[in-house]
């Protein structure tokens, strides 16, 4: 069932407490008593369409979903991806690295075994880091472009020669699959590190690591399923006006 407009917020959050950052990024905080979704977006001047069909891509994952993200702005959404990266840079990955570093204060592990969780997690941040870096420094501002060029359906000479060299597409091909290091992260704390006394303290990483990958997936298909191809067609009508 689809989330509306006429439901609490607060039954939003009952339903899937993994919203609760999503609401957040779209500009809605807690304490929302019994207002419904409409009034505290009106409240709180956020466009209210565009808010159900990010929380609806989130809970349901089909094509429908993407589909309807499709129809909004390509800045709007560009703008939605932006906090996430803040919200994985700024929020998510310090408190990892904060849970991770209790491991060898807590003498849960010796320095060898902590050292290879540190590394490897060391590892993923830099590639993480890496990825946002090429998205918020050429990929995001190149789909603006084309977006304001399909607009004004202008092209210059300068982005026809963008598109033919760099089609979006090619940033498909290299979108790194940045979930396969957080796999590999939680199985060596799951199934390799030697057993503690109390798992209490790696069992919370792993809840963040298993929630970070989960918003990450939704991340990456607003990515790949709405913004990819709505910019391809936008590159293909962009150059059909050269002919
Ligand atoms: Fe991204
Ligand atoms: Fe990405």
């Amino acid at each position: 069932m689809q989330i509306k407009k006429e439901m609490k917020m607060a039954d939003a959050i009952h339903r899937n407490y993994l919203l609760l950052p999503v609401i957040n990024r779209l500009g809605i905080q807690l304490g929302f008593q019994d207002k419904t979704i409409e009034k505290v977006c009106l409240k709180q001047n956020v466009d209210v369409e565009f808010f159900l069909t990010i929380l609806n891509a989130y809970l349901d994952t089909n094509d429908k979903s993407s589909k309807q993200l499709q129809a909004h702005s390509v800045k709007d959404v560009v703008s939605y991806l932006l906090k996430t990266h803040s919200y994985y840079l700024e929020r998510i990955i310090p408190e990892i690295e904060n849970r991770i570093n209790l491991l060898i204060q807590h003498s849960q592990l010796n320095k060898n075994e902590f050292l290879l969780v540190k590394n490897f997690f060391e590892e993923y941040k830099k590639e993480l880091y890496g990825h946002i870096s090429l998205e918020e420094n050429f990929v995001y501002p190149y789909m603006i472009e084309i977006a304001d060029a399909y607009h004004s359906k202008s092209l210059s000479k300068t982005l026809e020669d963008k598109i033919n060299s760099y089609p979006i597409t090619s940033y498909e091909k290299e979108h790194s699959d940045i979930e396969a290091k957080l796999f590999d992260l939680k199985n060596i704390l799951i199934k390799y590190l030697p057993t503690p006394n109390d798992s209490y303290i790696r069992n919370r990483i792993l809840m963040e690591l298993f929630t970070l990958e989960q918003d990450l997936n939704d991340h990456s298909r607003i990515e790949n399923r709405v913004l990819i191809p709505k910019i391809t067609q936008m590159e293909t009508a962009l150059i059909a006006l050269k002919k």
